[in-house]
């Protein structure tokens, strides 16, 4: 499945889903390919670029619906906050806005229809720090959660989610998509779609 075989590219149009206006709907994936050989349910990319990876962020944000939790794994500097600051934008987050919670533990961003609750659990300890910082009461709440470091904290996760996991790779990353239960199985269906129909490919 070669993504670059498509030269159709369109513009950026808003989208209403009955969920307000969605931005970006239709996101530049230069640099993103589908690997061949995907596994399981889940989808794996190549990733080119740091665009790339943002940009795999924007697909996920534009297709994000309330209550939407995206989990985030990956080695230190594997691409996560960048990933998510891509689905946030596309959500209607100022970029400006939107930096690593490594210390304020969890970040909080105006979407154009809903927040943005961005986690990163890499300093936290037990499921007791969770509770301090509100983790149980937002994460599949209200808006679209992302959170770092998921895999620190498995068996706190709410019982749905789309996983994301990002690998360092000679020259890029690479990434997996997961899904945890039937809303992100048709969630990476709906990537399928629109990654394979090479809209968004300039090239
Ligand atoms: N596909 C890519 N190719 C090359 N560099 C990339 C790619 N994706 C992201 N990067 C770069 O990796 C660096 C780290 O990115 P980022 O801060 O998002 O990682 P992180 O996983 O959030 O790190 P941390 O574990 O510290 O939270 C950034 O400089 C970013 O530009
Ligand atoms: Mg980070």
């Amino acid at each position: 499945m070669d993504v670059h075989r498509c030269k159709q590219t369109k513009e950026k149009e808003a989208a209403s889903d009955g969920a307000g206006p969605v931005p970006n709907r239709q996101p530049d994936l230069t640099g993103m390919q589908l690997m061949t050989g995907t596994q399981r349910k889940g989808l794996r990319f190549f990733l080119a670029t740091p665009a790339a990876t943002e940009a795999l962020g924007k697909l996920l944000g534009s297709l994000a619906r309330n209550g939407d939790v995206f989990c985030l794994s990956g080695d230190l500097g594997a691409g996560k906050t960048l990933l998510s600051k891509g689905a946030a934008v596309s959500l209607g987050a100022r970029e400006e806005d939107v930096t690593s919670p490594t210390f304020s533990l969890m970040n909080v961003y105006n979407g154009i229809s809903m927040e943005i609750r961005h986690f990163d659990l890499y300093r936290l300890n037990s499921p007791e720090e969770l509770t301090d910082i509100g983790f149980y009461e937002y994460a599949g709440g209200d808006g679209v959660t992302l959170i770092e470091w998921a895999d620190l904290f498995t068996s706190e996760l709410p019982p749905e989610y789309l996983q994301i996991t990002l690998e360092l790779a000679p020259a890029g990353r690479q990434a997996e998509l997961f899904p945890v239960g039937p809303r992100y199985e048709a969630l990476c269906e709906e990537v399928l779609r629109y990654v394979d129909s090479g809209i968004g490919h300039s090239h």
